[in-house]
């Protein structure tokens, strides 16, 4: 078992004063851990040696030395298995998360789908929530109001949205959370597994989103593992396994070599 407690940041810059020709985000040697949840200890004798023993028993890298540099007009897919730190990544990406070592730079405003729905309060309506996340993205009341009907259009949850978000699936979930994340030209767009929930439609609609917003946003960061999605909508692929980089390149290379490997076999070891 784990919790979420991670230890003091190393440095972690969100930067908008931007030197032209700098990239847009810039991961240098960047590591995160988190704490194990101990089990209690079961005598006195076991809670003192506890105290004496290393901290770094009690803790697991999710990430070490991530070095990766986006540039403006790119859109990277992260690929990797289950636990190799996407989400992490991503969380960093959205300063929810600051790196333990190295550093991280993000030069621009990020609007970030990661934990999906975390945001959302089931209890509200659709078009409440709009509000909630709109608040929670940034967007001012005002602006959003002049997008309302668009989101809600996109998201096609015009019978629903006035209904509690509880009785929505996790797909309907998901295109409320979509729609609003990317209706108002975001610099910085992460999305982490936000479309495999959708259904096919959806995804068709919302990989043509995605492609039309490179043309306006600074860099766009998708986690799926659809190879066949990032061949469709990323420049550049970050292939992450076990918390550490496994390559970084161009999307048609790195999605090849993903593709070429024998998954089972390599995890194996
Ligand atoms: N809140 C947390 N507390 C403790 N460990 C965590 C937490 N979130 C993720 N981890 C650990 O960090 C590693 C990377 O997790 P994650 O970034 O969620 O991977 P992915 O998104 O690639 O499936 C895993 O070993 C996972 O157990
Ligand atoms: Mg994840």
């Amino acid at each position: 078992m784990t919790d979420v407690s991670s230890n003091s940041s190393e440095e972690c810059r969100s930067d908008s004063a931007l030197d032209p020709g700098a990239p847009i985000i810039e991961f240098q040697d960047v590591g995160l851990w988190f704490r194990l949840q101990a089990r209690r200890p079961r005598s006195l004798r076991e809670l003192l040696l506890r105290r004496r023993r290393s901290d770094a028993s009690d803790t697991r890298w999710a990430l070490r030395d991530v070095n990766f540099v986006c540039r403006e007009g790119e859109s990277w897919g992260i690929i990797g298995p289950n636990g190799a730190g996407k989400s992490t990544l991503c969380l960093m990406l959205a300063s929810i998360l600051t790196p333990d070592e190295g550093v991280a730079t993000v030069r621009g405003k990020v609007s970030a789908l990661v934990t999906l729905g975390a945001a959302f309060n089931k209890a509200l309506t659709g078009r409440d929530n709009i509000q909630l996340y709109a608040a929670y993205l940034g967007i001012p009341a005002k602006v959003l109001a002049s997008k309302m009907d668009e989101i809600i259009d996109f998201s096609e949850l015009q019978e629903f949205i006035d209904e509690p978000i509880r009785n929505y699936s996790t797909g309907m979930r998901a295109r409320l959370g979509f729609a609003v994340a990317t209706s108002l030209d975001p610099e910085i767009l992460i999305l982490d597994e936000v479309l495999s929930v959708g259904d096919r439609g959806f995804r068709v609609k919302s990989q043509k989103r995605i492609k039309s917003m490179m043309k306006r946003s600074k860099c766009i960061l998708t986690v799926s593992h659809s190879t066949s999605f990032l061949r469709a909508i990323s420049t550049h692929c970050l292939w992450l396994d076990r918390g550490s980089v496994h390559m970084a390149g161009p999307a048609a290379e790195v999605l090849d070599a993903y593709e070429g490997t024998d998954v089972l076999g390599a995890r194996a070891d």
